[in-house]
């Protein structure tokens, strides 16, 4: 399933996202005593992250049964301003009490790091929670952004980790949004998903929102299609201007 909201501006999106946040993480731990998530990188969710680490939001989740992910990841050395696990540690991560066991940060710098984070993701699930049907482990929610050129995590247009039907994650080393090397979810680990929100803001991203509303599959954000999950995107009103002629 897919719903489309649409906000006045990217504050908004923020308050949408951070409520998300927490009903999902909620509703999990209810029924499956444990919330697994996966942030997404870039600018546009760490809004949203800093509303979550506000007490009166943060005191709401059971951080002792979250377990936090990330689904992509730059290959430069933790502490590197280019770092997306650094980056929500600032705006969230570093402001809340949950046991440092419960941050699974990407080992980017390892050559075999997407191989690692792919064994540490299963390991995780194999722990608490019960696998999708195919085998494949079911995050509760995936925070993604998108990019003006319609990527998603890592995953580019055109590329051939687009096409990857078996690995869960995945490293990429041609990625036109430096830097080059990355390690990212795949889509079957995204479309696994309970629930994924992209968040998507500014007017840069209008046109690219506008083929993902379209179902441009040469898009890598229109691949987000969780097989028996849902999809929120929450946009606001800048990046939904030209998408409004297109839908
Ligand atoms: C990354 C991100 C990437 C990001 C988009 C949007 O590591 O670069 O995961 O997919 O979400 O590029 O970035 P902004 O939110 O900064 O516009």
């Amino acid at each position: 399933m897919r719903e489309v909201l649409a906000f006045a501006n990217d504050d908004d999106v923020a308050d949408a996202a951070a409520f998300l946040f927490v009903n999902l993480a909620a509703q999990a731990v209810r029924e499956r005593g444990a919330f697994y998530v996966a942030l997404a990188g870039g600018k546009t969710p760490l809004s949203c992250y800093r509303l979550i680490s506000a007490p009166l939001i943060s005191s709401r989740v059971d951080w002792e049964k979250t377990q936090v992910f990330f689904g992509d990841e730059r290959c430069v050395p933790e502490g590197h301003p280019d770092r997306n696990d650094d980056a929500a540690a600032a705006a969230l991560l570093n402001r809340i009490s949950i046991p440092g066991k419960n941050i699974h940060r990407v080992p980017a710098t390892e050559r075999d790091g997407a191989e690692r984070y792919e064994s540490e993701v299963r390991g995780a699930f194999s722990i608490f929670s019960p696998s999708s049907d195919k085998g494949v482990p079911r995050f509760d929610l995936v925070f993604l952004g998108m990019g003006a050129d319609g990527h998603t995590a890592s995953l580019f247009p055109g590329r051939a980790s687009l096409d990857e039907a078996q690995r869960l994650v995945l490293r990429v080393d041609d990625a036109p949004k430096p830097p080059p090397s990355r390690v990212t979810f795949t889509l079957p680990l995204v479309n696994a998903a309970r629930h994924v929100a992209l968040l998507v803001t500014g007017k840069e991203k209008a046109a690219a929102l506008s083929r993902v509303l379209l179902e441009d599959a040469a898009l890598p954000a229109a691949r987000v299609r969780p097989t028996s999950g849902t999809l929120t995107i929450l946009a606001d009103a800048a990046a939904v201007s030209v998408s409004k002629a297109a839908s």
